[in-house]
């Protein structure tokens, strides 16, 4: 197969690089290394089944080139994370609305129609509680606070993706990912795992927002690119919303605790109000249960990592930074 992953140099996009590289397939990356790097790729540079461009997605020449040959696409280019969001409203928005837009618009044109797997987050699903369900309705939180900025980036990616499949029969999948953890990630924009691993190995305080009573699912990218394959080699998925994620649920307090004690550290544990951190853009979520009923009745998958064995390889992988 030929495939084209948007964002590939970034966390997500350079696991599921290797994944298809490893497959045998032909790789073609777009990225213009605003949140991924290089380094996430250096080990393919070489490879003659891969090719990186540097490049906008918004004024990338070889785009309608590129989308007429592949097979498949993961469209993951995108402005995320917290820190980033907040602090860049309109980038955030214009971004990852219009890269989505100009790929649907150049494929609905396309004689051999590649198929868009298109990446939306649990972010939709608002402050709501108990198991989150792909046909529940959604939550758009206030737009006062500019954290909506990227949920409703994501709707509107969602909504334009079923339009096209409906309208022009673009073949589409629209995955909701939920937090996503594992090697290449970046603390630097506010997630939480490497944070708290970095802080746990220099042994300084472990910061919780808020009172660490919050619920998360972490998946590890490993097993979240082995599903988003899965997903995609499965036809019946086409014109779906599928979420993606591990339902092995913890608290933030949780999260520290085990962080901690894999790591062997000496850290504090305190806590800081949101209102702190992120100076009043920020929607606190309290809890975050993904249902994976749809994504494993299509994948049939058996999860490969647990929180705790991520948790252990990525300290490894820092210290050996250090
Ligand atoms: N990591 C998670 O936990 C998580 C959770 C939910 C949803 N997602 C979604 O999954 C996707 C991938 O996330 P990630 O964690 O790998 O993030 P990431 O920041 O590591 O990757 C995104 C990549 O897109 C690139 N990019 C951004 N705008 C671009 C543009 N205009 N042209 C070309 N490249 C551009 C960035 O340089 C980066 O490498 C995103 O769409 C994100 O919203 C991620």
């Amino acid at each position: 197969m030929k495939i084209l992953i948007t964002g590939g140099a970034g966390f997500i996009g350079s696991h599921l690089a290797e994944l298809h590289l490893a497959q045998g397939d032909e790789v073609y990356v777009v990225d213009n290394l605003s949140g991924g790097s290089q380094d996430n790729i250096k080990h393919w540079l070489t490879n003659e089944n891969f090719h990186f461009f540097k490049a906008n997605l918004l004024n990338w020449p070889e785009l309608e080139n590129i989308l007429s040959q592949v097979d498949r696409v993961y469209h993951l280019a995108a402005i995320l994370g917290m820190f980033r969001v907040l602090a860049d409203p309109v980038f955030t928005i214009e971004e990852n609305i219009k890269t989505t837009e100009c790929i649907l618009d150049i494929i609905k044109n396309l004689a051999h129609k590649p198929l868009l797997i298109i990446a939306s987050s649990s972010e939709v699903y608002g402050d709501q509680a108990g198991l989150l369900d792909e046909d529940m309705p959604l939550i758009v939180e206030s737009t006062s606070k500019n954290h909506s900025n990227y949920p409703i980036s994501k709707i509107c990616n969602e909504s334009m993706g079923l339009a096209f499949y409906h309208e022009y029969g673009v073949p589409i999948i629209i995955v909701r990912l939920f937090n996503t953890i594992g090697p290449r990630q970046t603390g630097r924009y506010g997630m939480v795992v490497p944070r708290f691993i970095k802080q746990a190995l220099a042994n300084e305080p472990i910061t919780i927002f808020a009172d660490g009573t919050q619920t998360r699912s972490f998946c590890d990218v490993r097993d979240t690119v082995n599903l988003l394959n899965l997903v995609a080699n499965n036809n019946a998925s086409i014109g779906h919303i599928i979420n993606v994620g591990n339902n092995e649920l913890v608290t933030i307090n949780q999260l520290a605790s085990l962080v901690k004690s894999i790591t062997k550290s000496k850290s504090e544990i305190i806590y800081i109000p949101y209102a702190e951190v992120y100076h009043g853009g920020y929607i606190g979520i309290k809890e975050r249960q993904i249902d994976v009923t749809k994504l494993l009745t299509y994948t049939n998958y058996q999860y490969q990592w647990r929180l705790v064995d991520t948790i252990t390889y990525m300290a490894q992988q820092y210290h050996e930074k250090i």
